[in-house]
């Protein structure tokens, strides 16, 4: 098979981390046959330096017209002082629109070599696997009005949050229909306690389960939520909410897995997906060849299961990623401090070696 997959590397981190990625596709594409073509466009505070904006229309045209598109990570403290229209995030925000990117699935798995580098206690954490579903192009994050008054009583600052029911409705099917093919068990976090747009959330929720009886539903306050991840989090299978607190929920879980750097991402849509890492470009440590290109490798197995059905592909990526850690193999966010750690480079080489070694099996 020949695929198209639209490279967007982003800022900071990015590059570094997308590289390694590449190069895992290319390995996959000899291993076990398949063709990849890769097109790069330009995405966040790179393509606003050179051509203006954060997402120009050759990248959006770029990303629609390919089987499915790879994203490193945008932003960074140059671009800190640009108005809102200019800014990198705006261009992410903007290509899960125009994508209709609207759900985001973001898979928390404790890596049992790992369990040490998480701050939380191993008999808390061991054996925690859920994947968070969160809602990607509504909610607070698109509402409008958005706007600062100036008032007599000084300023004063609006966001909205708007859900419309076929947009709450679309992600909870999504998130009933991952649950069945889990453990059956979803709960639906929210803040019916105060939102309106949590009270319908909640509303649909009850009605669509009536579809699944097979799963059962719980729904969770969001501050509820917050605490319980770090209290107990095996309790989990699939964890469902909108777009905001899908945000805090996720970084909040990556502390679970003990880092960031581990966590992919899928945002599916209407048409191709999109993948990425869920941390930032980590600006702090761009260029060093140090950052983690794990998230990333993930990334790009989620990519193969969901936009190109190649299940056996994505299974061997996860478990050759498994096994370098299993070896003791560790990027410097997950080493300890009298641990050597590997560079972003060998880290990638490392699970390319690894997969190598996995004997393809021909139906
Ligand atoms: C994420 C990020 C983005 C978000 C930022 C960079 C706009 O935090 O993907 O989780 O808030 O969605
Ligand atoms: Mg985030």
């Amino acid at each position: 098979m020949n695929f198209q997959i639209a490279i967007l590397e982003g800022d900071g981190v990015g590059p570094e981390i997308v590289k390694e990625a590449v190069l895992l596709l290319q390995q996959i594409g000899e291993q076990y046959g398949h063709s990849f073509e890769f097109n790069y466009g330009k995405i966040g505070g790179i393509a606003l330096d050179e051509v203006g904006n954060p997402l120009p229309e050759e990248t959006i045209d770029l990303c629609k017209n390919s089987d499915a598109v790879l994203l490193g990570a945008v932003g960074g403290p140059k671009w800190d002082q640009e108005p809102p229209n200019r800014r990198p995030e705006t261009g992410l925000l903007k290509i899960r629109k125009e994508l209709e990117l609207f759900a985001n699935i973001r898979p928390v798995k404790v890596y049992e070599p790992l369990i040490e580098t998480s701050p939380l206690k191993e008999d808390v954490i061991k054996g925690a696997d859920f994947v968070i579903v969160r809602e990607l192009t509504g909610g607070i994050y698109f509402g409008t009005p958005r706007e600062r008054k100036v008032t007599d009583n000084g300023l004063e600052v609006i966001d909205t949050l708007v859900y419309k029911e076929s947009e709450i409705e679309r992600i909870l099917i999504e998130a009933f229909e991952l649950a069945n093919q889990r453990n059956k068990k979803l709960t639906s976090v929210d803040k019916a306690n105060v939102l309106e747009s949590s009270r319908v959330w909640r509303e649909v929720a009850n009605r669509i389960s009536v579809q699944y009886p097979e799963v059962e539903l719980q729904h969770m306050l969001v501050d509820n939520a917050a605490m319980q991840l770090i209290k107990n989090p095996t309790q989990f299978d699939v964890i469902v909410t909108e777009n905001m607190f899908g945000d805090i929920l996720s970084d909040e879980a990556s502390v679970i897995t003990g880092s960031i750097g581990l966590l992919p991402s899928a945002s599916l849509g209407v048409g191709p997906s999109l993948y990425e890492p869920i941390h930032g470009s980590a600006p702090d440590i761009a260029g060093q060849n140090v950052a983690n290109p794990l998230a990333t490798l993930s990334s790009v197995a989620l990519m193969l299961r969901y936009s190109l059905g190649l299940h056996k592909e994505a299974q061997d990526i996860e478990e050759a990623i498994d096994e370098v850690l299993q070896k003791g193999f560790k990027t410097k966010d997950i080493a300890k401090q009298t641990e050597p750690s590997l560079t972003t480079t060998e880290m990638g080489e490392k699970v390319r070696n690894t997969l190598a070694s996995k004997k393809m099996i021909v139906n």
